[in-house]
């Protein structure tokens, strides 16, 4: 764990921050000359993986907006194409060096195509050694430190025929303020924290994205009210382990302090969280998301597996019984509480009898949904030492029959919904029928109901009067 240490993107007493506007300003003039009698250049930014990533991605647009770049829905219409990646099951990387090899004809259509791959997949050395040997039309790799410096990097590929490299091994420092174009007017993440301290023996995540550091309230908590001020009705806490804030914050403060304030900020807005880790989640969470009227009833609780040897090979220090203690409090305390959980099948050493003890826990909790994934070894972590004997075939198997599982839980947790009255913040069209809206209740699930196109971005309450596996339909109460 570090101290964090804050820095603001446009503080021009800060030597590097200074350099950012300033490239911001050398790039403007350079696309205005470079474009001047033609349409204004295009941007397309593709981002693959996790909120957090989703959220880094919206910061690169705020930049990328800011150098007067628009932007385009086509990699093969655009003057810039970024990819920011994730690395956390080898198939997102798969799919990534397959985007990136598809853009080689549009390079060649285009040769003053610039072409940048970011993210947790860059900060990985084979990744960016794979990158330089083989696909050279890619002419910048920047790694997850150096998110804030895009404008310097950018203007040293239009000034260079050289490939730039920017991946640094480590930031110290939080960069606040970074520019921002958010995805959606509805609903906003914002980090609390960044990096993982955790070390879970499968995963990537804290040696691609760093120690785990976390943002100052005053900053967060002026962010979110930035965010309320301008209609969004949303607001999703983001870490890669919420319950763990406040470390190296002073004065000294803890994730159920940090909602009770952000509870406490004025205005028509809920509260999610993703996501807290079972070993930090306590009563006290749960008390507090009890008396925080904003906080949504439902939960994102990765529990991973329900074997507690394979539990602690994965480094997870819980045991089924202790994840299910905390479930069945949060059940008796929170009315109609929903849970959701990520879950990894196959990890090395899981047998199928192992692999049932997963299906109880799924039986006992009764998810909302389930994220699941089959292991996928990745390089440098503790796992991929691990013997690993079961066919990824077998894998699937089991991945398919806990599925089946679900399905019928899923039904069940829908049906017990109907009869009840929800609180749907209305997002979108809906798909059922003609004449329908759609959004996600306080409890996470998807409704659909009939009812005026200019709801959307409002709470309405609907009566739930039927169900489907994905969908609970339902009738606006006036
Ligand atoms: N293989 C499969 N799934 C993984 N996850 C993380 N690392 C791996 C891996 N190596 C899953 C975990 C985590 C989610 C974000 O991704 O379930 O909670
Ligand atoms: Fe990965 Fe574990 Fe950290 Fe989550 S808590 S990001 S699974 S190491």
């Amino acid at each position: 764990m570090v101290k964090s240490k804050v820095k603001f993107f446009n503080d021009s007493s800060n030597e590097d921050d200074k350099n950012q506007s300033f490239y911001i300003d050398k790039i403007v003039n350079y696309l205005q000359n470079k474009y001047r009698h033609k349409d204004m250049p295009l941007a397309y930014i593709h981002t693959f993986g996790c909120q957090q990533n989703v959220n880094d991605g919206e910061k690169i647009k705020g930049m990328i907006a800011l150098m007067g770049y628009g932007f385009t829905d086509s990699a093969e219409n655009a003057d810039f194409v970024l990819f920011n990646t994730c690395a956390v099951r080898e198939n997102a990387e798969d799919r990534v060096f397959g985007n990136i090899g598809a853009l080689k004809r549009y390079k060649t259509a285009n040769r003053n195509m610039i072409i940048a791959v970011c993210g947790c997949m860059t900060q990985q050395k084979h990744i960016q050694e794979k990158i330089k040997k083989t696909y050279h039309h890619v002419n910048i790799v920047f790694g997850t430190h150096s998110l804030h410096k895009l404008p310097e990097i950018i203007y040293q590929a239009i000034n260079t025929d050289k490939r730039i490299f920017d991946v640094e091994s480590e930031e110290s420092e939080i960069i606040e303020s970074i520019p921002i174009v958010r995805q959606s007017k509805i609903k906003a993440w914002v980090p609390i924290s960044y990096g993982c301290d955790h070390f879970c023996t499968y995963c990537v995540v804290p040696y691609v994205r760093g120690k785990e550091k976390s943002r100052t309230p005053e900053n967060i908590l002026d962010e979110i009210r930035g965010i309320v001020s301008t209609g969004v009705k949303e607001i999703g806490l983001l870490g890669q382990n919420v319950n763990s804030y406040g470390k190296g914050v002073s004065p000294k403060i803890n994730f159920s302090e940090l909602l009770k304030r952000v509870n406490d900020i004025e205005g028509d807005f809920r509260i999610r969280f993703m996501s807290p880790h079972p070993k930090d989640a306590n009563e006290d969470m749960f008390d507090t998301i009890a008396n925080c009227e904003k906080v949504c009833n439902s939960i994102h609780l990765p529990f991973q597996s329900g074997n507690d040897k394979i539990l602690k090979k994965m480094n997870r220090k819980y045991t089924a019984d202790e994840y299910l203690n905390l479930v069945n409090y949060g059940k008796k305390i929170i009315p109609n509480i929903t849970f959701t959980t990520d879950i990894i099948v196959g990890f090395p050493g899981e047998t199928y009898e192992k692999f049932l003890d997963t299906i109880k826990i799924l039986k006992q909790v009764k998810f909302a949904s389930v994220y699941s994934f089959i292991y996928s070894k990745r390089i440098g972590t503790p796992a991929e030492k691990m013997e690993d004997l079961i066919p990824k075939k077998e894998k699937s198997d089991w991945l398919r029959e806990m599925l089946r599982y679900q399905e019928d839980i899923t039904l069940d947790l829908n049906k017990s919904f109907v009869g009840k009255t929800v609180n749907v913040l209305v997002d979108e069209i809906g798909k059922q029928q003609d004449g329908f809206i759609s959004g996600r209740c306080d409890e996470n699930i998807l409704v659909e109901f009939p009812g005026a196109k200019s709801l959307i971005g409002n709470f309405v309450k609907v009566e739930i009067k039927d169900y489907m596996k994905c969908v609970l339909i339902g009738k606006k109460i006036d």
